[in-house]
């Protein structure tokens, strides 16, 4: 072995050093993963469900506690209706064929997002996912389904007033901890690293409040090629940033 090669960086072993507690990711570039091969972009959103299963095991690989990835986004909604139609057969599909394997890996699966678009039959189905998977510990994977940061937000808010109209909340002991008890996040610690793949570099309405200290990193690949390596190369990215907090360097 030559000593060029002995000394290359090991993008794991450098991740291993300090692994951000939560990872956040936006799945993004299915229809152009598609489009390149001349495929309907269902089959991207497909090959991109499968991508999911890589980023769950490198997660867990990786002692990652907290992983959240963006599925569908209210905006997702406006998209043509054969479109939407697809996606949430797909999600049918996986919630039907994928939660038992998760279980069996130890990941607690948790759904935010308006749950009441979709139809009766889905929604039962990530209720009965949430219940049998609420006593597993090793990954606790949310997935942000119909899910819009403004609206959360919104609702928060909303919720927050009501509770300040009935008198169970003064509004003069608010605190920004106690705002987030009214976001769907409750009781999740906020992403330290929020990946998004295809190039795309914004955030789409994903997690504005809890993304206040995040690290962001824009990988350019589309989902549906997302692998282990891609998720090694980020946490390797991740442990070399210098995260202040607003403090001043030291
Ligand atoms: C991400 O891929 C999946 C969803 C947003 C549901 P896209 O469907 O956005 O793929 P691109 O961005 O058009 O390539
Ligand atoms: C963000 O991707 C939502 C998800 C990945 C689920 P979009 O493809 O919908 O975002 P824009 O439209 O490019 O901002
Ligand atoms: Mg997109």
């Amino acid at each position: 072995m030559s000593h060029a090669t002995a000394v290359l960086p090991d993008p794991v072993a450098d991740a291993l050093v300090a692994p951000p507690r939560h990872v956040a990711i936006i799945m993004d570039g299915n229809g152009r993963w598609a489009a390149s091969r001349h495929l309907p972009r269902v089959a991207g959103h497909r090959e991109g469900a499968r991508a999911v299963k890589r980023a769950v095991s490198a997660a867990i690989r990786h002692g990652v506690k907290w992983l959240t990835i963006y599925a569908f986004s209210s905006e997702n909604w406006r998209r043509p209706a054969v479109e939407v139609l697809d996606l949430t057969g797909l999600l049918r599909q996986y919630l039907r064929t994928e939660i038992a394997e998760l279980a069996a890996n130890g990941v607690r699966i948790r759904f935010i997002g308006d749950r009441d678009r979709f139809d009766t039959d889905i929604r039962q189905d990530l209720a009965q996912a949430e219940h049998a998977t609420a006593g597993n510990t090793r990954l606790n994977l949310t997935v942000a389904l119909s899910y819009g940061a403004r609206a959360e937000i919104l609702a928060a808010a909303r919720a927050m007033c009501e509770a300040i109209g009935e008198g169970r909340l003064d509004p003069d002991t608010v605190t920004e901890q106690g705002f987030t008890r009214f976001l769907s996040t409750d009781g999740i610690p906020d992403p330290d690293l929020i990946i998004r793949t295809s190039g795309e570099q914004r955030l789409s309405n994903f997690l504005l409040w809890q993304a206040a200290y995040a690290e962001l990193a824009f990988l350019d690949v589309l989902w549906p090629d997302f692998g282990e390596e891609h998720f090694a190369a980020a946490m390797a990215d991740f442990s070399r940033r210098e995260r202040r907090f607003g403090a001043r360097p030291g």
